[in-house]
């Protein structure tokens, strides 16, 4: 088995763990960046990690997983390099992990998805089981295509989208960087979403849909501006490096 490393975490860390194990490997360490945003009993990180643990046990796997924090990190020999989050938060750590320590992210296709081989995948991809990409569609570096959703023929998909669960992206569909599909939504052919855009839970969109606005209905309309989490890169009073979220992921103006 094949021991996976991954930076950060995020409450699909189920889904992340079962994808890393029907891709034949293990989670041998977390590495920890920021400190996780307070979250009800039975759903923090350490919750998750105890009942992945639980798991292993039951399959007669008694390893435990190493968590650490990012101050201690350093690659070791055939560790293969995955994040356990999502989004744009991810590129500017990817950058400095790249450049510090010149490490490349592993795609992670569960085999219960299907990929067209006339896809193209860029770096860092997460595809969920039963989710399916059509011929000639693109997927930029660190998307993330959940559960049951379809992209279709021709689409090109940028570095850090999120496609919720079973949503259905039409053919020659562009989604910029950063856009987030919610569940069950369906996206006509031929659209542009643009940059940051989020698209609500079961909203069918019919017209290209402007960056950083939030559409939601059927058909969708504009409801109100959105912009992602952004993590910046900071050195704190020791002088060590320190990713500090910057702002909402839902603008309530
Ligand atoms: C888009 C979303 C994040 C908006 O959340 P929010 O910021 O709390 O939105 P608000 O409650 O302020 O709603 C703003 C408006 O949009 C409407 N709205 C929000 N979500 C909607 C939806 N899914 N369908 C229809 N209308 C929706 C609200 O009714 C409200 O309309 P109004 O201003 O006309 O009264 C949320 O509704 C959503 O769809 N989340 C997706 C969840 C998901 O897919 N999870 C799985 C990810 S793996």
């Amino acid at each position: 088995m094949k021991p996976f490393v991954m930076f950060g975490t995020h409450p699909l860390f189920g889904d992340y763990a079962e994808a890393i194990h029907a891709c034949g490997g293990y989670l041998s360490r977390i590495i920890r960046n920021i400190k996780e945003p307070a979250r009800p009993a039975g759903q923090r990180f350490e919750d998750r990690l105890e009942r992945y643990h639980d798991w292993l046990n039951r399959q007669g796997i008694h390893r435990r997983v190493e968590v650490s924090s990012l101050d201690d990190f350093s690659p070791r020999i055939d560790e293969l390099f995955v994040f356990g989050f999502w989004g744009p938060k991810q590129l500017p750590l990817s950058e400095h992990l790249k450049k510090r320590f010149g490490l490349a992210f592993t795609s992670l296709i569960h085999p219960a998805a299907h990929v067209s081989p006339m896809a193209r995948l860029g770096e860092g991809v997460v595809v969920i089981k039963g989710a399916i990409i059509a011929p000639n569609a693109s997927i930029g570096d660190f998307a993330y295509i959940n559960s049951g959703a379809s992209i279709g023929h021709d689409c090109d998909v940028g570095p850090g989208v999120i496609v919720g669960p079973g949503s259905a992206i039409a053919s020659s569909v562009c989604l910029a960087r950063g856009v987030i599909v919610g569940i069950g939504a369906t996206v006509l052919e031929d659209l542009v979403l643009g940059e940051e855009s989020y698209i609500a839970a079961g909203a069918v969109v019919t017209r290209n849909v402007p960056a950083h606005v939030m559409v939601a209905g059927v058909p969708a309309v504009e409801k109100k501006p959105f912009f992602r989490e952004a993590l910046v890169l900071e050195a704190d009073a020791e002088g060590r490096d320190r990713y500090i979220v910057r702002s909402s992921a839902i603008s309530r103006q």
